[in-house]
């Protein structure tokens, strides 16, 4: 049975569904727009919205838009599509990441797709201390057959991989805050004011570590010095790495999907989560931070886990800015 075209509020479910993913410094670089037919989405890059000088390859950029694909896919199952991805599928067109081919029918069941949709939007970047409580390793194998099966590793971290990414991380945070050039980027997509609908507004910033140890991005420039802005953070973080084998661009987007993919399971299972990004910005910390036990493989993320209270929300952008409907312009979305 092959569906019909996709309704005006369906492309909007699945805009809205789409940007609702994790991106970095919340810049949201996609752009959502209906295949000719109507029974399936482009995803593309919207350059305009690059973070050039923190992520000059568009390595973390692509990983925003691999998280967006993955919940496309999930919003696709909710209204009964199978989602059929190609990743780029335009070898003359770089910024078209993925066409999506919704024609045919979501399997039932489903393997995940209607168990992760709702978490969507519970999902939130918590940048607060966690708990000193370990998460059991059955969550821990249920991350990691999530990933596998987006094609990629991720690495639950013992008590020695901790220490050194915690190391490494410390020692790109230093030196992103002492480039002043980056700084006054990253600084741009702060958003103290709001309204606003991209960039981190001031609540959903949390403090710094008051041992120092968990090196938890400054937004701001130097960490502040002002007691009540520091907390105790959790003795040792539960930290994973996200690994692949290759370092192309689909590879990032994979890296994306499996991202979002535990992200979102994680916060069924209670837990949650930030992302601790500042090493793989640098080549030589990036580097570091493989683990030689583990063979070849490229670090594309480090992800902290554990129980805690929520994050803020942060804005997103409306969906008449993400979602081109070209030729049906007129059609009220
Ligand atoms: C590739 C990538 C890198 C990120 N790097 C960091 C980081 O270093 N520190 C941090 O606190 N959050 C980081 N984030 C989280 C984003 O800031 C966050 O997803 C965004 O502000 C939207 O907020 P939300 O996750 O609560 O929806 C990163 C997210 C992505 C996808």
């Amino acid at each position: 049975m092959t569906m019909q075209a996709l309704t005006p509020d369906e492309l909007r479910l699945l805009a809205e569904a789409g940007g609702a993913a994790p991106s970095l410094h919340n810049s949201q670089p996609w752009l959502f727009r209906p295949t000719p037919d109507a029974r399936g989405l482009c995803l593309s890059s919207d350059p305009r919205r690059a973070v050039p000088l923190t992520d000059p390859d568009g390595r973390a950029l692509h990983i925003s838009l691999g998280a967006a694909l993955f919940n496309l896919r999930l919003a696709a199952v909710h209204l009964g599509r199978e989602p059929d991805v190609h990743l780029f599928p335009d070898g003359d067109d770089p910024h078209l990441v993925a066409l999506l081919d919704l024609s045919e029918p979501a399997a039932v069941p489903h393997p995940y797709g209607r168990d992760l949709y709702p978490a969507i939007t519970q999902r939130r970047s918590s940048r607060q201390p966690f708990a000193n409580r370990d998460i059991p390793e059955t969550v821990l194998g249920e991350l990691m057959a999530a990933a596998l099966d987006e094609g990629v590793v991720l690495s639950p971290l013992e008590e020695d991989g901790v220490r050194r990414v915690l190391s490494l991380t410390a020692q790109a945070e230093q030196r992103t805050d002492t480039d002043l050039a980056r700084m006054a980027e990253t600084r741009s997509w702060l958003r103290p004011e709001q309204p606003a609908t991209d960039g981190i507004p001031q609540a959903a910033l949390g403090p710094q570590d008051h041992e120092a140890h968990v090196p938890m991005r400054s937004y701001t420039g130097r960490p502040s010095t002002d007691a009540t802005r520091s907390q105790r953070f959790e003795a040792l973080p539960q930290l994973a790495t996200l690994t692949t084998h290759a370092d192309l661009p689909a590879d990032w987007l994979r890296a994306g999907q499996a991202l979002e993919r535990v992200w979102l399971l994680a916060t069924v299972r209670g837990l949650r989560a930030s992302v601790l990004h500042q090493a793989v910005e640098w080549p030589d910390t990036r580097w570091g931070l493989r683990d030689p036990a583990e063979g070849p493989g490229h670090v594309q993320l480090v992800l902290r886990l554990g129980y805690g209270p929520p994050g803020s929300p942060t804005p997103r952008r409306p969906v008449s800015e993400t979602l081109d409907l070209g030729i049906r312009q007129n059609t009220t979305v």
